[in-house]
């Protein structure tokens, strides 16, 4: 079987076995993975942070933009998606973290990133866990740093702009279902 039949394959399983965990029954398409990132400057990015790499469409992508000493850290909360990632990707730039999100900081040691992807399904989750994961990105992202996420609807606008005054947003149509991108700018410090 090849690998995106049996990437698919693995993603639906996992959506089957935790569908409010996953929240998609499909991978990103590459068209929205390509239209997420060149929201954001990646190939200049020290340190960049995946939110619910899967696997690995963002991953992939941003490994192939990054420079030869950046850092990825790619958190995944599903242990055989962590696990799939960290033996695809044998890439000494890559660091797979199989934790939540939302203990996000124990991971970094107090730095802070350039760029952030989360592709993590917000309304799917319950509102407590929401807010805790939400409340991580300001502290995760570096002044002049932005926050990329892509989500199925508009919903979660209002509490990204509680969060970030400066949020843009647009559609990606070719993915299944249309991806809303949210690019989230945390201002450099004066
Ligand atoms: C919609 S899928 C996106 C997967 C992949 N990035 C993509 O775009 O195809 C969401 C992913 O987030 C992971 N996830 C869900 N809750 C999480 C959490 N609290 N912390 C880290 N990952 C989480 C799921 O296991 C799933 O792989």
């Amino acid at each position: 079987m090849n690998q995106h039949l049996d990437d698919r394959l693995k993603f639906l399983r996992a959506f089957l076995a935790n569908p409010r965990q996953v929240g998609a029954i499909l991978p990103t398409s590459r068209w929205a993975v390509r239209d997420m990132l060149d929201l954001g400057d990646v190939p200049n990015a020290k340190l960049v942070v995946e939110l619910g790499a899967g696997t690995g469409v963002q991953t992939g992508e941003l490994l192939a933009r990054l420079g030869p000493e950046a850092e990825l850290v790619a958190v995944e909360i599903d242990p055989g998606l962590a696990e799939l990632l960290a033996g695809r990707y044998r890439d000494p730039r890559l660091h797979v973290v199989c934790d939540s999100a939302e203990n996000l900081d124990e991971h970094l040691d107090g730095r802070q990133a350039d760029i952030v992807v989360s592709a993590l399904p917000y309304t799917s989750f319950a509102p407590a866990l929401r807010q805790r994961i939400l409340d991580v990105l300001p502290r995760i992202v570096a002044p002049g740093g932005a926050v990329l996420v892509i989500q199925y609807s508009p919903l979660i606008l209002k509490e990204l702009r509680r969060r970030f005054a400066d949020v843009r947003v647009r559609m990606s149509p070719w993915n299944v279902p249309p991806a809303v991108l949210f690019a989230c700018r945390k201002p450099r410090e004066e």
